[in-house]
């Protein structure tokens, strides 16, 4: 790989737009200083009695029967019992308890506590109406060192939480990985060892025996593209590597294993569903150069085609191989026959969507619209719209579900308890709009999940930033619904806005 590549890699990942804030590396710091001078508003959650947050109850956009409204959460950002009933460490909890890698040195030793509260939080699911609810297993509570035999203690928490959920008339979907690697793969190279994508089969195997029956939905591998450019490349998230040509390997080994785990379920003979869950960022030209275009093709070459076009195409596309170069470690660490495993066929694509993206003929981005608390983050709701629309004109009519749409907010509860976050009410609103709006040209839209139920750790920033409809007391462990989940509940029982 070239040093223009690397270092290319490294501004991109530097400044994507991916899971958490990238400010807090120096890297990221000090260029995105310089390129979003353009924008210096926050927007989002800024108190707005102008606006009203309430949305006006319109017949026109009712969604289709069955709609699945839900909320998202993972399990490293929100269980806790981080030693409990067997579960082995993550490289989670290595990166959190590292000085320095987390504001203010957070954990997920305790979290929101979810473990051991699920059923009350089952029971704020039921209050707010949802009738989908995405979670993650982790795989350290079943595998506690990633090989083996299960450790039957962690399939029966998620035996007990997916009967609450049945109980509750709740349709559960279940991720496979949210980034919680066992600790003892990652010594043994991670996600860099092709072996770990073989790990994952095997586990997801045990995963699909134990708790098939009572899993409509799957989704294999949370955001592999967080993990190739905050792990790999800005190092800001586990593993906190900066280590382009590594990276992309990275992304070749999670394709494979998001490949492996379908393959594993139909081997299973389990009838749930499976897909993969992306973050897909709709990347623009920032003016209208052809030099622009260009780049803002290649840059969606990487943040998006990488992963669509393996997983629907059985290819890679042309122009991110010939960028990497055929030297690259991710080049020669495709073997005969990987694209075929990656492409089996899936049944649904889970889409979660953030932010736009903006590219210059120097291959840098800038910002157009204001930013959430959440630096990386432009509300820009148009994005979703796009995306939606773009999956389906060129991947085809697999189903969607929109798995993760959120943003931050400052939310603190008021003197008289009640937290009242009119920002996320109108982010939301206009989120499900254009959500609407792709429904209605014909993106066949099945669910939407809310980023996210709880207050949670939100990764390197901690628990800073809060993205829950409902609040989260860490002191008491308190649950409040904010004005948020208030909202949600009525749009959910208008079954549209
Ligand atoms: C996504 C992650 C999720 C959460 C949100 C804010 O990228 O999948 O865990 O951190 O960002």
């Amino acid at each position: 790989m070239s040093l223009l590549t690397r270092r290319r890699l490294l501004r991109r990942a530097a400044l994507s737009a991916s899971a958490a804030s990238a400010a807090r590396t120096g890297l990221a710091g000090a260029t995105t200083a310089g390129l979003a001078a353009s924008t210096t508003a926050v927007g989002g959650c800024e108190d707005t009695p102008a606006r009203d947050p309430e949305p006006a109850p319109d017949p026109g956009l009712r969604f289709p029967d069955g709609f699945g409204w839900g909320a998202a959460t993972s399990a490293y950002q929100i269980e806790g019992a981080a030693k409990e009933d067997g579960r082995g460490e993550s490289v989670w909890d290595t990166f959190s308890r590292t000085p320095g890698r987390t504001r203010n040195g957070d954990t997920g030793d305790v979290a929101a506590d979810h473990y051991h509260r699920y059923a009350e939080d089952l029971d704020l699911m039921r209050e707010l109406g949802l009738r989908s609810y995405r979670f993650s297993i982790s795989w350290p509570r079943i595998q506690a060192d990633g090989s083996g035999r299960p450790n039957q203690r962690g399939l029966d928490f998620y035996r007990r939480l997916l009967d609450g959920l049945h109980e509750r008339d709740i349709a559960p979907m279940a991720t496979l990985f949210h980034w919680d690697l066992p600790q003892a793969l990652q010594d043994d190279g991670g996600w860099e060892n092709r072996d770990t994508a073989e790990r994952f089969a095997d586990y997801a195997d045990a995963v699909f025996h134990a708790l098939g029956d009572r899993v409509p939905v799957w989704l294999t591998i949370n955001e592999p593209k967080t993990v190739v450019q905050n792990g790999y490349l800005s190092g800001h998230h586990a593993p906190g590597r900066q280590d382009a040509a590594a990276a992309y390997l990275v992304a070749h080994h999670l394709q494979l294993a998001h490949g492996l785990a379908v393959r594993a379920l139909r081997a299973s003979g389990a009838t749930g569903r499976i897909g993969p869950a992306l973050n897909l960022h709709p990347c623009y030209p920032a003016d209208d150069t052809a030099g622009a275009a260009a780049a803002a093709r290649l840059h969606d070459g990487y943040e998006n085609r990488l992963y669509l076009d393996s997983i629907f195409k059985g290819a890679y596309p042309q122009d991110v191989l010939a960028d990497l170069g055929p030297d690259s470690r991710m080049v020669r660490g495709i073997r005969d026959g990987d694209l075929a495993t990656i492409s089996s066929p899936v049944d649904l694509l889970a889409v979660q969507y953030y932010t736009p993206i903006y590219v210059t003929g120097a291959g840098g981005t800038v910002r157009k619209w204001p930013t959430s608390e959440a630096d990386w983050q432009q509300i820009y709701p148009q994005g979703l719209y796009d995306t939606l629309t773009r999956v389906t004109r060129d991947y085809g009519r697999v189903p969607i579900t929109i798995t993760e749409n959120g943003l931050p907010c400052p939310d603190v509860p008021g003197s008289d308890g009640t937290v009242d976050d009119a920002g996320r009410v109108i982010f939301l609103r206009d989120h499900v709009a254009a959500a609407h709006r792709a429904v209605r040209d014909g993106v066949p839209l099945e669910s939407y999940h809310v980023w996210s139920l709880l207050d949670n750790f939100e990764w390197a920033e901690g628990y800073d930033q809060r993205w829950g409809l409902v609040y989260v007391d860490y002191q008491s462990q308190r649950r409040v619904f904010k004005r948020s989940a208030h909202w949600y509940r009525e749009v959910i029982r208008r079954n549209g806005l």
